[in-house]
């Protein structure tokens, strides 16, 4: 069976990513580390410790990740997308304090230690800046080429940033991470704004939760709503909230859902540029593409099987 990861800066998309990834089958979830960006990241950990109790699931751990970029003194961690998330990154929804704590561990030497442990059957998952990851590669570069895959939610290629005309949010807050690890041997695959943007959720489907009459559908539908809303506001021509970070899951583990291209990536970051996930111009002719970008999605399928595995979930 095939062991994940998710790394997340907790966040409502990416409460929606721990619980497509549960609900998934033949997928062991075996840990959650913890990022910023939607909210700091001692607060994306007790997030994920909130949404685990409430889906039942107290047996999975959850490690602090790094606070900020460790290699750019340009970053500002508090986060824009509080206006997006919520001041409290789960749609100001209510949810009793954790009977857990983080672990002691850090989210970093947590990927190293899973990295040798499962080697090609570890899927890691982040869908927050890529902070942990860079520190954990730099720390012991052999992870490179054990780890099975790594699906990141990040990036756009097709289409304009979502934080500046050129950025996507999580890039946005540490391209040099990004970089390390877009540049890295790692089996890489960028799930971006290209397709993240066109798997849709609208209040037809979280009323659908909201009829289980159980907590977790109406506290998920709670939340979900107040993004729905949002996105109302920020960007009614899209008739939905994206599904960014639950897409990436499902990427991860059917890479069927999207077609893609292979491409020699590397993100820029000079100041003009900041964030942007572009093709190398140095490697156009390397016959060895170190990014899987996905390009176009079956939204049908995927929002299908979205449901399909929430609404079982949540029941
Ligand atoms: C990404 O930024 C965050 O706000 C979301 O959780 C998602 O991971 C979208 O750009
Ligand atoms: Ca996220």
């Amino acid at each position: 069976q095939k062991k994940m990861i998710l790394d997340l800066d907790t966040g409502i998309d990416d409460a929606m990513a721990i619980a497509y990834a549960l609900a998934a089958p033949d997928v062991d979830l075996i840990g959650i580390v913890s990022s910023y960006g939607n909210v700091l990241t001692p607060d994306a950990g007790v997030n994920s410790l909130k949404i685990l109790e409430l889906l039942g699931r107290t047996d999975i751990p959850v490690y602090l990740g790094e606070e900020h970029s460790q290699t750019t003194d340009h970053f500002d961690v508090m986060p824009i997308s509080a206006k997006i998330h919520g001041q409290n990154g789960i749609g100001e929804v209510e949810l009793p304090e954790p009977s857990r704590k983080l672990e002691s561990q850090s989210g970093a030497d947590f990927i190293i230690e899973a990295a040798h442990q499962y080697s090609s059957n570890l899927i890691l998952v982040p869908t927050g800046p890529l902070t942990n990851l860079a520190l954990a590669l730099r720390k012991d570069p052999d992870i490179a080429s054990l780890i099975g895959n790594v699906t990141i939610m990040g990036g756009a290629l097709t289409v304009p940033g979502n934080v500046t005309p050129v950025a996507e949010a999580n890039i946005n807050q540490d391209p040099h991470a990004a970089n390390e690890v877009f540049t890295s041997t790692l089996n890489l695959t960028m799930v971006g704004l290209d397709v993240t943007l066109r798997t849709l959720l609208t209040k037809k489907e979280t009323q659908q939760w909201r009829e289980l009459g159980t907590k977790a559908g109406t506290k998920f539908a709670d939340i979900v709503d107040y993004y729905i809303d949002i996105y109302k506001i920020t960007s009614p021509h899209l008739g939905g909230c994206a599904l960014h970070d639950p897409l990436a899951v499902g990427v991860s583990l059917d890479p069927s859902f999207v077609t893609s291209m292979k491409l020699n990536m590397f993100v820029d970051t000079t100041p003009e540029m900041w964030g942007r996930t572009i093709g190398d111009p140095g490697r156009l002719t390397d016959p060895n593409p170190n990014v899987t970008v996905a390009l176009t999605v079956d939204q049908n399928r995927y929002l299908q099987t979205f449901m399909n595995y929430l609404t079982a979930l949540f029941k």
